[in-house]
């Protein structure tokens, strides 16, 4: 991904960067697009990335291939689920095999994170020289409700100013330690991940479908899938409960426990791509 409209002092170094040949590479998990916008953002600052987004597909591809990923700097970033991990970055952490000089690790929040730096060290099996948190918009519809617009503008400047400055760390490829650990924050993960199929009891698709398809092209899990003549179906135990479907769905078709018919919607305006 190139860089347009950056400053004389940025291109510079993205032209440094360019001469020495280094190959950047990040992964993210998202759902509403919090983290696919800090991952363009950190792309961008980089100058180049290759970028790949952790999907179901993607996570199985890597562990199938024995993929190993060689890079001068490799980002991971992903939301914090329920002060843990979305259940696919489990797998995904364990599976992924990089090699490279710097490796960084970046979680995205509504407001605490919890475990969720912890566990991703604990699962990959590589060194991490640094991690770094990114307060984002609260993409939690049924448990904390939807966001205004003034809320979403905020929102969304708040977390462009705290990836800025992550990006330069990370270009500078500064280390740092952060410790989380809770006990605590590992049972409420844990209780989460076991309960999720049950809280997806509720999730499904009402007869406003349009069969429009951008359920199925938003959602990371592989969990819906398209019927001839009939909305689409989701399968309750792949749903990461990530809920791009619920906000990208344009006739507000994906019910689920909590969510108002006519509430607001939230996806990031930069994952447009779905929309
Ligand atoms: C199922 C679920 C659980 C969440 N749990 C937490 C949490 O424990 N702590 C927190 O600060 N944010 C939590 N959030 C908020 C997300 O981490 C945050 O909104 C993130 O930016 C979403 O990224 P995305 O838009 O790339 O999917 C949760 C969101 C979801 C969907
Ligand atoms: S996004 Fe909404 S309308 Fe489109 S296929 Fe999915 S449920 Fe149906
Ligand atoms: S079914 Fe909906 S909430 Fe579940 S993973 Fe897919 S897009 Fe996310």
């Amino acid at each position: 991904m190139r860089q347009k409209n950056v400053s004389i002092p940025r291109l510079w170094r993205i032209y440094l960067q360019n001469m020495a040949n280094e190959r950047n590479i990040i992964f993210y998990f998202s759902g509403t697009g919090n983290c696919y916008s800090a991952a363009v953002q950190v792309a961008s600052a980089l100058g180049e990335a290759e970028l790949h987004r952790v999907t179901r597909k993607f996570a199985e591809s890597v562990k199938k291939e024995k993929r190993i990923f060689e890079a001068d700097r490799v980002v991971v970033i992903f939301p914090a689920y329920a002060y843990g991990l979305p259940s696919l970055m489990y797998g995904f952490f364990r599976n992924l095999k990089v090699k490279a000089e710097y490796t960084a690790f970046v979680v995205s929040r509504g407001t605490k994170h919890g475990a969720a730096i912890t566990h991703a060290k604990a699962y990959f099996k590589g060194a991490v020289q640094a991690c770094f948190d990114v307060k984002s918009i609260e993409n939690f519809v049924p448990i904390f409700g939807l966001p205004t617009a003034d809320e979403v503008e905020r929102g969304i400047e708040e977390q462009r100013g705290a990836v800025e400055a992550i990006a330069k760390e990370i270009e500078a490829r500064k280390s740092n330690r952060v410790k989380t650990f809770h006990p605590l924050f590992g049972i409420v993960s844990r209780t989460f991940r076991v309960c999720r199929p049950l809280l997806n009891l509720s999730l499904r698709i009402t007869k406003d479908c349009v069969r429009c398809g951008r359920c199925e092209k938003i959602c990371p899990g592989g969990a819906i899938k398209s019927r001839d003549g009939l909305p689409p179906k989701i399968n309750r135990w792949k749903c990461q409960s990530c809920q791009g479907c619920i906000n990208v769905c344009p006739k507000r078709a994906v019910a689920f426990a909590g969510i108002k018919k006519n509430g607001a919607r939230y996806i990031h305006p930069d994952f447009r791509k779905y929309k």
